[in-house]
């Protein structure tokens, strides 16, 4: 049976699920069909296997049990089994903020040889929103008291998060008293668990509002951490040209690919790749160096910083094995499949895996600590070089093309000339009508990259910049909409302002907790109009979503006041009043509300109508 059209837009794909077929390696696509069909029960949220009781289920027509053992319905179900999406997905994203900190300590000590402080600057200004003055001080004694500030953002001891002051005011004003401002990162993840417990919290809009708050946790706590210390320790990126696709691999070349999303190691396998020793070693095993390429966001870090090839994006990490040309794939953590090791396992492809909280049946374990990764990670590349001898035929079946990353905000405010007023003065002569972050992941149940490429097309052709994150950044790169002469696919008033400027039309921001660069710049635009988040003409999208950490990105974000477009339905349709709050009841509360759409088309519609009437409500057209 061959479906490999259906499932994917991209070229490369399509080629490399057929060579999978032939090869008879399963595939994502292969084990989703397998599973049809999934639980209905599941998918509208109406099981709960919380305690021992149960597991229960309750009747979506009404017929059989309309509550647990415990007495739980349908919306406490559903909110609770929610809650519990975003504490999951929070903790993933605190959790490799914390990681960062712990590095940023370590450099502070000198206790983790290969690692600096690269940013200063930045340094000093994020120092300065912990109340923490850098005069008189060296850059490592200002890293360690930054790196001891923010873990106590982590705990408890604090009312309020250092960063949420990034927000507008009037939005602080809101979540204060709403009762959502978050007051520790752990703290909320933690209370999310314990609400969600049996015999706890039962309101479902009470357990929904934590939700939130849980959420703002990533995003103004964090996953902002996470953004922040990674630029100073590896550098704030700036706009440079990359390449993309499956054609990134080099078929005379040791290739590396490293995947998962936290920079620690990968920015470490970076420098033993890049040391001219490696590249000598591997010339004497028969290679003409040593290439290495990145998947999903840890791709998307070196991607941003140093311009460092992607090979692909979520559904892509399974195929691009079958190429044949990878001599290594080194993770770290989330979004990495299980099964990526039994692909391996088809090809020579050798699998490592580095965090001491994410091991992988299949494959060999190196663990990566900030005081040994630089050895560890030239022990890897040897290794990945000496694999070369193994390599059989390979498949690159696709050239790359050409893409632009690295769009920080301060780089884009760079690009604007210091403020960003310039930005501001286009969207009020309505040449740009509005700004759209499209992010998350891919997913099965849609065309892989159709969602994402759709929307994007759709969006900047009606003069409305894109700006991108995650595998959704990756999969607009692949479609060529991420280079300066992409302009032509932009409607008129767009294209004037990016091509006066130089820069695509499509700015990819980084990976999902950079994120939170989308909520810094929306801040920014507020405190410019001396208005919230909620009044501008902005709008999010997660058109092929996954994970739960995108659970926590979408809930953020609309807390954050941005109306937000899902693709794939979360499970949470076994309750009309869940669904009701937030489509729509949200909008009374925060000023924002989620919709769902799964056709990009329509989702495309829906921002757009979106925008304009922000536009109206803000009176730019009158
Ligand atoms: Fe059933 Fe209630 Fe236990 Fe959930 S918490 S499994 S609904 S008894
Ligand atoms: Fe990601």
């Amino acid at each position: 049976m061959t479906h490999h059209h259906n499932y994917t837009i991209t070229k490369d794909g399509q080629l490399l699920i057929k060579k999978m077929e032939s090869d008879q390696v399963e595939t994502v696509w292969d084990r989703h069909a397998a599973q049809q069909p999934q639980c209905g029960f599941c998918d509208l949220g109406l099981s709960c296997r919380i305690c021992a009781m149960g597991p229960c289920r309750v009747d979506p027509f009404g017929e059989g049990p309309q509550q647990g053992v415990c007495g739980a319905d349908a919306d406490i179900i559903v909110a609770r089994n929610l809650c519990r999406m975003i504490a999951a997905g929070a903790a993933a994203h605190s959790d490799h903020g914390r990681d960062l900190v712990e590095v940023l300590a370590e450099v502070a000590e000198n206790k983790a040889p290969g690692y600096a402080i690269t940013d200063t600057e930045k340094l000093n200004r994020v120092a300065a929103e912990y109340g923490i003055a850098a005069d008189g001080k060296t850059p490592e004694q200002v890293a360690g008291e930054l790196a001891h500030a923010m873990q106590e953002d982590f705990g408890t001891r604090k009312k309020e998060l250092a960063l949420v002051t990034r927000a507008p005011e009037k939005r602080q004003q809101l979540w204060r008293k709403l009762n959502i401002m978050p007051r520790g990162i752990d703290r909320e993840t933690s209370e999310a668990m314990h609400r969600t417990h049996m015999g706890v919290d039962n309101g479902w809009q009470s357990l929904l509002l934590h939700g939130l708050r849980n959420a703002l946790s990533d995003g103004w706590g964090g996953s902002m951490i996470a953004t922040e210390v990674s630029d100073i320790l590896f550098g704030t990126p700036k706009p440079a040209p990359t390449k993309v696709n499956a054609g990134v691999l080099k078929a005379d070349q040791v290739n590396v690919v490293v995947h998962g999303h936290n920079p620690v190691v990968s920015e470490m396998v970076m420098a033993a790749c890049q040391d001219p020793e490696m590249t000598k070693l591997a010339e004497e095993k028969g290679a003409k160096g040593i290439n290495l390429c990145g998947l999903c966001c840890t791709g998307n870090e070196l991607l941003m910083r140093h311009g460092i090839p992607m090979a692909g994006n979520h559904l892509m990490t399974e195929l691009i094995i079958a190429t044949g040309a990878i001599e290594m794939m080194i993770v770290d953590y989330q979004c990495i499949m299980p099964a990526l090791s039994k692909v391996a396992a088809c090809y020579h492809t050798k699998m490592i895996s580095t965090s001491d909280k994410a091991r992988f049946p299949g494959m060999e374990h190196v663990e990566f600590h900030p005081d040994n990764a630089r050895k560890k990670a030239y022990d890897v590349v040897k290794a990945a070089i000496e694999n070369f001898a193994n390599r059989g035929e390979t498949y690159i079946p696709v050239e790359p093309l050409d893409a632009v990353g690295g769009f920080s905000v301060e780089a884009v405010v760079g690009a604007l000339g210091g403020t960003p007023e310039p930005l501001l003065d286009a969207i009020k002569a309505g040449k740009i009508r509005g700004a759209a972050g499209i992010v998350g992941c891919n997913n099965p149940k849609i065309k892989h990259d159709y969602g994402h490429v759709t929307l994007t097309k759709r969006l900047i052709e009606n003069d409305i910049l894109v700006v991108d994150t995650g595998c959704a950044a990756v999969a607009t790169a692949k479609a060529g909409f991420k280079v300066a002469d992409a302009i032509s696919h932009a409607g008129p008033g767009l294209k004037e302002v990016c091509g006066s400027l130089g820069i695509p039309p499509v700015l990819h921001f980084g990976s999902c907790v950079d994120n939170v660069r989308i909520l810094v710049l929306a801040a920014a635009l507020a405190n410019a109009l001396g208005t919230d988040i909620s009044d501008l003409p902005l709008a999010g999208a997660a058109p092929e979503w996954y994970s739960e950490k995108a659970v926590s990105i979408g809930a953020y974000v609309v807390a954050s006041g941005i109306y937000t477009v899902l693709g794939p339905m979360p499970p949470i349709a076994g309750s009309m009043n869940v669904v009701e709050l937030l489509t729509k009841g949200l909008g009374e509360v925060v000023g924002a509300t989620f919709a769902v759409e799964p056709d990009p088309e329509k989702a495309a519609v829906l921002i757009r109508g979106h925008i304009e009437n922000q536009r109206r409500k803000l009176g730019l057209d009158a």
